[in-house]
């Protein structure tokens, strides 16, 4: 049997605030991402505390799937997809985060969305928080360096899995809350995205800061997994991570030890997700700094009862540690030396796809859950040709990727469950604000200068990812 399971998820990954725009439509309050300005490879994205006049927010139009959700909804379900991960905006929700009643109209958007998809056979796997948060709770409470975001979050939870019981089961609490790294000077960018607070922004200590925001969202995490099987025990729960795996620069073994510390500072909260406990290790390596952690005593019971039911892992690249003898080349966003074996994109994210077979390894090894790729795809520069747009790069990068996990269900028993490429549309990128990035089975014709008519059309890979699904990757 030369086939993916047959109850394996085929599908793509998308997120509301790289996708929506319409940021004043629908009763939708300001959130974070709403304050970021375009960037690029060469130029990073600005974070404005207020809107700078002639200043291009990528979120406020973005690629209009608000109103346009079921014409691309359709493409999917052409394309054959049997999943498709969505966001929830939380001020959509909840306007300013704290406010009493929760926004109608953001509720029923999404219930069309979802119904949308149920419609076409397409599962909806729904992501609570892909770096949208309203900016209120910012502002006047100051994100999640304060407890009293656990209530509003949960609250919004509450709010929306009530709303949509009996048509989601798939939840996703948090999305890449692991780029928060109190041992490391965090990026700006990450620190931005989770918390809406610049790295020059958090208070006293930064570490402890950065420890605190992982803490509190870990536990906001754990909450959420038990309150969503509450709601409906066939709720499946889950939370993803980004993580690249980090080989050591050579086989000196301090070089691999230090490795092993770089990639294993990803994997705390996954640890404290799936072991039903904060892990004592970090504890103490917080002690080890000084950093002190506002903790309660019901929240090792919170942990307890806590446990995710899959992991999500975003895969992109791999990296080399940082760290260790003789350290002159190149450092890039997602940290790591450049890796002479592999080729890199556009963007320098290094092309490995036996990387994602060691990551499906290294974690299923550890926890023993059923693991779903939440997202993996290539950002590129595509071209119209004669009316056409070839993307063989792209068909090559995702045929490699799915050859390799194939390997690993079929080879290693791995127990993964599904695939979901990222953005199967071109989307407003994440880490550099332009739609010049695109990841797309469908182009959509939008430019960094916000031109452009928005229309959709589908590249050559549409079409090879719809054959593979219908074939069930058997000739990959
Ligand atoms: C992941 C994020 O880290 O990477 C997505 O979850 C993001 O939101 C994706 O879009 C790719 O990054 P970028 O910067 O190329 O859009």
């Amino acid at each position: 049997m030369n086939k993916f399971p047959k109850d394996f998820f085929w599908g793509g990954s998308i997120a509301a605030h790289q996708c929506e725009g319409a940021w004043q439509e629908g009763g939708k309050g300001p959130g974070i991402m709403d304050y970021c300005t375009a960037g690029s490879y060469e130029v990073p994205r600005r974070f404005t505390k207020e809107h700078e006049e002639g200043t291009l927010y990528p979120t406020h139009e973005a690629i209009d799937f608000y109103h346009r959700y079921k014409e691309d909804i359709k493409l999917f379900a052409k394309m054959g997809f049997t999943a498709l991960r969505i966001s929830i905006d939380w001020s959509r929700i909840f306007p300013n985060g704290d406010d009493n009643q929760p926004n109608q109209e953001g509720l029923d958007y999404y219930k069309d969305v979802i119904q949308t998809l149920i419609e076409y056979n397409i599962e909806p796997i729904v992501t609570l928080f892909h770096f949208e948060m309203p900016i209120h709770l910012v502002r006047k409470y100051n994100s999640w360096l304060n407890r009293d975001l656990i209530n509003f979050y949960l609250k919004y939870v509450k709010t929306v899995v009530r709303e949509y019981k009996g048509l989601v089961k798939y939840w996703v609490t948090f999305n890449e809350m692991n780029h928060i790294d109190p041992q490391s000077e965090a990026s700006d960018f990450f620190v931005y995205m989770l918390a809406g607070l610049t790295y020059d922004e958090l208070p006293g200590d930064k570490r402890e800061s950065l420890a605190t925001i992982g803490y509190n969202m870990t536990l906001a995490g754990v909450k959420a997994t038990k309150l969503i099987r509450e709601i409906d025990k066939n709720n499946i729960v889950g939370c993803v991570f980004g993580i690249h795996p980090i080989y050591p620069r050579d086989c000196n073994p301090v070089n691999v030890m230090n490795a092993f510390k770089e990639m294993d500072r990803d994997y705390y909260q996954i640890d404290a997700m799936c072991n039903g406990k904060f892990p004592t290790y970090k504890m103490k390596e917080y002690e080890d700094f000084g950093i002190h952690l506002e903790i309660n005593h019901e929240d090792a019971q919170a942990f307890a009862e806590g446990k995710i039911d899959f992991i999500g892992l975003n895969y992109y690249q791999t990296g080399v540690s940082k760290t260790g003898e003789g350290n002159e080349n190149d450092e890039k966003l997602f940290g790591g030396v450049q890796n002479p074996y592999l080729k890199q994109s556009k963007w320098g994210w290094a092309i490995d796809p036996v990387g994602m077979r060691y990551l499906l390894n290294y974690t299923y090894r550890k926890y023993g859950l059923p693991i779903m790729i939440t997202e993996n795809g290539l950002g590129a520069v595509d071209e119209f040709i004669d009316g056409r747009i070839n993307d063989d790069y792209r068909i090559d990068y995702l045929k490699q990727h799915l050859r390799e996990m194939k390997k690993a269900i079929l080879e290693d028993h791995i127990e993964c469950i599904g695939y979901l490429m990222w953005g199967p549309i071109d989307l407003v990128s994440a880490t550099n604000g332009e739609m010049k990035k695109r990841y797309g089975f469908i182009y959509v014709n939008k430019y960094d200068d916000g031109s452009g008519d928005l229309s959709r059309i589908p590249k050559d890979s549409f079409y090879w990812y719809q054959n593979i699904i219908q074939i069930q990757g058997e000739e990959l």
